[in-house]
């Protein structure tokens, strides 16, 4: 198997201006915070999951790289706002201070704005054009806007923050992760179909995987947050807590979260079996990420 963050992270390097492009800007500042906090590492699942599903739909994997560094922009740009004093107040991420410890709130809150623009910009740029073809890029570029908005990441987050402090029930729960943290899964895994020139019903079938991958994963994320340490994460334990946030752990304990992890996962992985094509990375990802410790 390719190498992906690694890929990935020289990829969204070339993204942003280098060297005497950047120093000679008078906003210099911005760039560096963007780069501060795409360069901080993470586990890369977005992007991985547009070129595994491009690879598998029959197209390549680094004809997708375009639309994997968009997500990733815009997965980042989601992170930097939600630390934000504002939102979780979480003052560590990816292992570093977060984006407005070291930037500051303004430049931070701006770095976000600027990423989640420069991912609509990477992935309609000449190069994705080039790669692709206009009519999937354009496909791609509207999967994306639709489920990092209102109706999806977005989305999800206000009744992540308007749920804080009240016992919701689990329906507005299951909502709330699939919006904020299934919508961008999904996206990535139908970005990646489109890329390779999926059908319509496997590019459904990849949202289905996606839509509960990111429950699974949503709900690993919570348990984490009151089973690990800040070592292992790279970000601080017992946020949700601090913050009185509804979660499958508060509403429903871990014992039945871990259940529920199988169950999505497994959901997931049945819908790979609609889709004519080698998805075994696909399946591996999903049943890695089911065990998975940061
Ligand atoms: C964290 O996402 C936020 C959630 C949606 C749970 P990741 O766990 O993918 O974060 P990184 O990219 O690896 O830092
Ligand atoms: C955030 O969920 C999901 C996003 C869309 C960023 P969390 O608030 O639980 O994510 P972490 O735990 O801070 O990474
Ligand atoms: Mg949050
Ligand atoms: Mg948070
Ligand atoms: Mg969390």
């Amino acid at each position: 198997m390719m190498n992906y963050p690694e890929i990935i992270e020289k990829e969204l390097m070339n993204c942003l201006p280098q060297g005497d492009e950047r120093n000679c800007l008078l906003e210099k500042c911005l760039v560096d915070s963007m780069e501060y906090s795409l360069k901080a590492g993470g586990k890369r699942i977005r992007p991985t999951l547009v070129m595994l599903f491009s690879k598998a739909c029959g197209g390549s994997e680094e004809s997708a790289l375009p639309f994997a560094c968009g997500i990733e922009m815009i997965h980042t740009y989601s992170l930097i706002h939600d630390d934000l004093p504002c939102m979780d107040d979480d003052d560590l991420r990816r292992g570093k201070p977060s984006n407005h410890k070291v930037f500051g709130e303004d430049i931070a809150l701006l770095a976000g704005d600027a990423l989640l623009t420069h991912a609509f910009s990477t992935v309609l740029s000449e190069r994705a054009i080039s790669l692709v073809g206009a009519d999937r890029a354009v496909k791609c570029g509207k999967i994306l806007a639709d489920l990092a908005g209102m109706s999806g990441m977005v989305g999800g987050q206000v009744i992540d923050l308007i749920s804080e402090g009240k016992k919701v029930p689990i329906e507005t729960i299951s909502e709330m992760h699939m919006k904020k943290t299934g919508a961008l899964l999904a996206a990535a895994c139908m970005m990646g179909a489109v890329c390779g020139g999926a059908d319509e019903n496997t590019v459904n079938y990849a949202r289905e995987y996606g839509i509960n991958l990111g429950l699974a994963f949503q709900i690993m994320d919570d348990i984490l947050d009151v089973t690990s340490s800040e070592e292992a994460l790279g970000k601080p334990i017992g946020s949700d807590k601090d913050n009185e946030k509804s979660t499958f752990v508060t509403l429903l304990g871990l014992d039945k979260c871990y259940n529920l992890v199988n169950e999505y996962t497994e959901k997931a992985i049945n819908s790979l079996k609609n889709i004519n094509a080698n998805t075994d990375e696909l399946k591996d990802i999903a049943l890695k990420l089911s065990e998975r410790k940061n």
